[in-house]
């Protein structure tokens, strides 16, 4: 008899959670059973993610930590699943022999199946291959309990080809979900009282489903062709579909994003107003060897039109620093772009030169790695003023929030978010996770905005 008790630890972006979760839900389908302490399980699922190098020496590092495990008890089963499996393939058994399963993010049906065959015989399997057409439509993620945001992925894989980026080597090609189970899905949550949806995909905007068939919500909006699905009309559809969840979405390319996406944000309440829109770099010459596909012109011509369409709407931004031949007129490039656009939020990154990429293999990683902090220091610190810029412009207003929780800070604080994301947090009352509410707001730091519940419901 197998021991069917699995632990499952996830590393990187939301996308890993969200297939964490689709993970949970095909294992307790064949009667498997997570456990939340490592000690008690048979089974340890590692989740990985080698997007940066940081992120990958964490795991390596955590695997051998496990091999003490395996010491103790040779029955139990490692498995390294996500992008760093993907990636390493068969090397990884070489660098550490406690594994017994590696599996690519194409593969996960078969983890049942995978284990029964390695308990019985102390097998080691490895699959890696890439399917075109593997979205996990049909399978609903097993989510925690008592949480009212839901991650649901609407497409995997990225066919953009940023030259420093593993992406599309670890996750593969672009493949859409079909429309009708994002759908069922947003109404199966709402139903089990889910008060918040984050669409996810690589690059949402390169959502693309033929098929059509979704008459129902169809004739409440104004889609034309409806045999051709594209992201404005899927955010449109959601948006019908559970018209009292707030929708959030992640992430936006600049290349592909359409004008029309921003007149669907606007036009429906229930959208929030933040569109993470990363840019990388603000030189024209680091974007061109990053093979980003749009210029810095463009991305300035984007966010006038947002700021025009949406003028309340928060920018949030990726930020690479020291990415291969960047002078300081180049780093000098993005600060004042950063100036120009004075984004709400950023995910600022020292660039690690990744195996596989093309910036790998062709470019060399020449800026030192005290260049690199030093400029990443500089680009902090000026988001750091722009957030504080942002959000002191919030005080003294009345804002729509969502609680979302109790403050770690201050357990007598409830903390939730605003439609442009950003973190309230206000003393407890005698509301509850879950209602939505409205808050003046008294105080900032650069961070978090500080106000008071108002006694007043408010409705999407
Ligand atoms: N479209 C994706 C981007 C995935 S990678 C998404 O859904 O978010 C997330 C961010 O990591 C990128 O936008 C980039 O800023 C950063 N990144 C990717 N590769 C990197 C590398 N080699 N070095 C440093 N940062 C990197
Ligand atoms: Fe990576 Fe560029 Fe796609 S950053 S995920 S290749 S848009």
């Amino acid at each position: 008899m197998i021991n069917k008790k699995y632990y499952i630890e996830n590393y990187g972006c939301q996308m890993n959670i969200s297939d964490s979760e689709i993970i949970c839900s095909i294992l307790d389908n064949e009667g498997f059973i997570k456990t939340e302490n490592f000690k008690k399980a048979n089974i340890i699922l590692i989740n990985t993610c080698s997007i940066r190098e940081k992120s990958e020496q964490k795991i390596l590092l955590r695997i051998n930590q496990l091999k003490f495990l395996k010491k103790k008890n040779n029955n139990i089963i490692i498995g390294i699943l996500g992008c760093l499996a993907q990636n390493f393939k068969k090397k990884i058994l070489k660098i550490n022999n406690i594994i017994n399963l590696v599996l690519g993010p194409d593969s996960y049906r078969e983890i049942p199946s995978l284990i029964r065959k390695i308990y019985n015989k102390s097998y080691k399997y490895i699959n890696t291959f890439f399917s075109k057409n593997e979205t996990y439509a049909d399978i609903l993620p097993k989510r925690d309990k008592n949480k009212i945001t839901a991650f649901v992925t609407i497409m995997r894989g990225c066919d953009n080809m940023c030259t420093f980026c593993v992406v599309p080597f670890t996750r593969g090609r672009e493949k859409s979900r079909d429309p009708h189970s994002i759908i069922k899905e947003c109404e199966f949550l709402f139903k089990k009282g889910y008060k918040e949806i984050i669409l996810l995909g690589q690059n949402v905007d390169s959502y693309l489903w033929y098929g059509g068939g979704l008459k129902k919500n169809f004739k409440k909006s104004k889609i034309k062709n409806e045999r051709i699905i594209n992201f404005s009309n899927l955010l449109e559809l959601v948006a019908i579909s559970v018209p009292f969840m707030r929708i959030r979405f992640c992430t936006s390319n600049p290349n592909d994003m359409s004008y029309k996406v921003l007149n669907i944000i606007k036009k429906y309440k229930n959208i929030c107003k933040h569109i993470h829109l990363p840019v990388q770099s603000g030189s024209n010459k680091i974007l061109s060897l990053m093979n980003r596909k749009h210029t810095r012109e463009d991305y300035i011509l984007l966010i006038n039109k947002i700021n025009k369409i949406l003028p309340n709407c928060s920018i949030s931004c990726d930020i690479i620093t020291g990415f291969c031949n960047e002078y300081e007129y180049d780093h000098n490039e993005t600060l004042n772009l950063m100036k120009l656009v004075k984004y709400n939020f950023s995910y600022m990154f020292i660039y690690s030169h990744r195996i596989g990429t093309y910036a790998y293999k062709h470019l060399i990683d020449n800026v030192s790695l005290e260049i690199k902090k030093r400029r990443l220091k500089e680009i902090i610190s000026l988001q750091r003023k722009h957030s504080y810029f942002r959000l002191s412009k919030s005080i003294g207003n009345i804002q729509e929030i969502l609680i979302e929780g109790i403050s770690k800070k201050n357990i007598n604080f409830f903390y939730g978010r605003n439609s442009k994301n950003d973190i309230v947090i206000f003393p407890k009352k005698k509301f509850k996770i879950g209602d939505f509410l409205k808050v003046k707001i008294n105080n900032c730091t650069s961070a978090t905005l500080i106000g008071d519940l108002l006694n007043e419901k408010y409705y999407l």
